[in-house]
């Protein structure tokens, strides 16, 4: 028989979830990297130095340990997924993870995705997304009552990844204004590439870009980048940059976003940066790569302390942890 005069299980008033910090991400959703300002990304960038000190120091800590993250991924994925869930574990918060077996089915239909978000919003505080729609972040954010992190959507954008890849920028070369950057590979369906050129036309950048004809940045991207006044040029051979190029930004020829499978393995070989090739670069240059690689880094470049992808890697984790201690309050 239950007790008629039951003792709380809590004490409410002893405990209170609140945030701490109400600056221009508390309670955002992050969708595209144009809603950042010069003053947002130094923000995300000192507050992601100090997610690098505490997780070398402590390895974990309670900030976000009232906090419960979903992380739901239409499209396959390693490091997204797992930096954001490693971010959330390191600063004590839970994680939904629903990554496998999740079934795509259109966005234009505009049910499926916004149920799904419907129903993982009542479990969490916020939802880390990835769709092949173009646009189903933004969609998603519409309707959801919980931040919404765009983590990738279809050929659209990408924004933490570039957030990660600024970051690296900074961290590897000490700066950003002044330098060379060359884009390699799929330019066209790279979202990474995307994000990034967008980002870095906020910046006193040149940039090159590397790429066969069917695959070149699309059009209204270049003529954002030629209006703010960045130094562009086009090319399709690795050979024309790599000897001036502070960073080399490569990318991996998107198999999945081709409707002619043709096309692909016409492209699919078009380059790859050896050992060799990287004696023609300079002495402080960095190679980057968002990764999965599919043959256009050579295993032997591994071993070249130029090679920045898997340090770029590890930045992930502190931008995501920077990301969602923001976005809910705590940083
Ligand atoms: C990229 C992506 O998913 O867009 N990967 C990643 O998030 N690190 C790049 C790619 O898939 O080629």
């Amino acid at each position: 028989m239950a007790e008629k005069s039951l003792t709380p299980l809590f004490n409410l008033n002893d405990h209170k979830r609140e945030p701490k910090f109400t600056n221009g991400f508390y309670q955002k959703d992050i969708i595209s990297v144009t809603q950042f300002s010069h003053d947002d990304l130094e923000y995300i960038f000192s507050r992601t130095d100090e997610m690098l000190e505490m997780s070398r120091q402590w390895g974990t800590c309670g900030l976000l340990k009232d906090y419960t993250l979903a992380c739901v991924f239409y499209e396959p994925s390693t490091r997204t997924s797992s930096s954001f869930i490693a971010a959330m574990e390191r600063l004590g918060g839970k994680v939904i993870p629903i990554t496998e077996g999740i079934q795509y089915s259109s966005v234009s239909k505009g049910e499926t995705l916004i149920d799904t978000i419907f129903t993982l919003e009542q479990y969490c505080d916020v939802i880390v997304l990835r769709h092949p729609d173009i646009g189903s972040s933004a969609l998603a954010a519409k309707y959801a009552h919980v931040p919404i992190i765009n983590a990738g959507d279809g050929a659209g954008e990408h924004p933490t990844q570039a957030l990660l890849d600024l970051y690296t920028i900074k961290r590897e070369l000490g700066k950003v204004d002044g330098l060379k950057v060359a884009m390699v590979g799929d330019l066209r369906y790279g979202r990474t590439v995307h994000s990034l050129t967008k980002l870095l036309s906020q910046y006193d950048v040149s940039l090159r870009f590397v790429s066969p004809d069917t695959l070149r940045l699309p059009l209204d991207l270049m003529n954002n980048l030629i209006d703010n006044g960045i130094n562009v040029r086009e090319t399709n051979k690795v050979a024309d940059v790599i000897q001036n190029a502070d960073v080399l930004y490569v990318t991996r020829i998107q198999k999945e976003r081709f409707n002619d499978l043709a096309q692909y393995e016409e492209v699919k070989n078009f380059f790859e940066i050896t050992p060799e090739l990287m004696e023609e670069a300079k002495e402080k240059m960095i190679v980057m790569h968002p990764l999965p690689r599919v043959g256009e880094i050579h295993y032997k470049v591994d071993r070249d302390p130029r090679a920045a992808y898997f340090r770029q890697v590890q930045n992930g984790m502190y931008i995501r942890m920077a990301l969602l201690a923001s976005v809910l309050g705590q940083a």
